[in-house]
């Protein structure tokens, strides 16, 4: 355990909106403009302020109802090609978080949430129950296909929603975005997501030192990405392995990213 990292949840550093709660996890890494929590996103939430935070990004987990490939041939959930994924996918239901996203976030500011096609709906439909307001369903080419029982998928969706007014910042490019997913050696994570796709929706819809948060970190690309734009962040995970993944990869990047 580093310094900057303490047993239990802390109240201190630029991170107001922490305050709220003091069962907010096991561990926390805290340096400068990040805050890396090691628990459930639904504990740390409750330490959370209301209206506090100026963007959320997230990868959620959610159970998988397609196939997927295993040596060559089409296998579905039942036969446990998910099983080795590194996460329990079906942990936490979109009712249970997307609520807390709603009531932490600032009004007139943006939420962002990754889909495969089969969550869509349910995403959405819970996303508009919170109070979120649809802005735009955005396309994540991901420059590979994986084999599927009717078209072989070549995109992830990422719905964008916003809470309170269209708050205007500087949108560019197109709602189609091409993004090779890290592979190999780059790989950390097995869902792994691109640094520049989230970097360039934090570019587009916050300003310099705002603060982003995102629940499921995984192993924290989203996390980079502020580092890169000159953004506050606060993620959350609540596998130990994706944690450390998480805490590993920010020290360096601090040192190199627009402090
Ligand atoms: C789809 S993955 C995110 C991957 C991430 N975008 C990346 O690029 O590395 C979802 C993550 O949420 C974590 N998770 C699942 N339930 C959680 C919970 N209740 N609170 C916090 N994290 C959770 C899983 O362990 C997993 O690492």
């Amino acid at each position: 355990m580093t310094q900057a990292e303490t047993a239990e949840g802390r109240r201190d550093s630029i991170f107001s909106v922490m305050t709220g709660s003091d069962k907010v996890n096991s561990a926390i890494y805290d340096r400068g403009r990040i805050r890396l929590c090691h628990g459930d996103f639904l504990d740390v939430v409750k330490g959370m302020d209301s209206d506090s935070i100026d963007m959320v990004f997230t990868d959620p987990p959610y159970g998988l109802t397609g196939g997927g490939m295993k040596s060559g041939k089409l296998v579905y959930p039942d036969n446990g090609v998910f099983g080795s994924c590194g996460f329990d996918t079906g942990s936490i239901a979109f009712d249970a978080w997307i609520p807390e996203v709603y009531r932490v976030m600032k009004n007139d500011r943006y939420f962002y949430v990754m889909s495969n096609d089969r969550n869509l709906f349910s995403i959405h439909d819970v996303c508009t129950d919170s109070g979120f307001k649809f802005c735009e369903l955005l396309v994540m080419d991901k420059k590979m296909t994986v084999p599927s029982v009717y078209y072989p998928k070549k995109a992830e969706f990422i719905l964008m929603y916003r809470k309170g007014k269209c708050r205007k910042t500087r949108f560019t490019g197109a709602t189609v975005m091409g993004a090779a997913l890290p592979r190999g050696k780059e790989k950390r994570h097995p869902t792994e997501k691109p640094v520049s796709v989230i970097s360039h929706l934090i570019r587009c819809s916050t300003f310099e030192n705002e603060l982003c948060l995102d629940p499921f970190m995984g192993s924290c690309p989203a996390g980079e990405a502020c580092i890169m734009t000159g953004r506050r962040f606060i993620g959350s995970e609540i596998e130990q392995e994706w944690y450390a993944v998480s805490r590993d990869r920010i020290p360096g990047l601090l040192q190199t990213g627009k402090e």
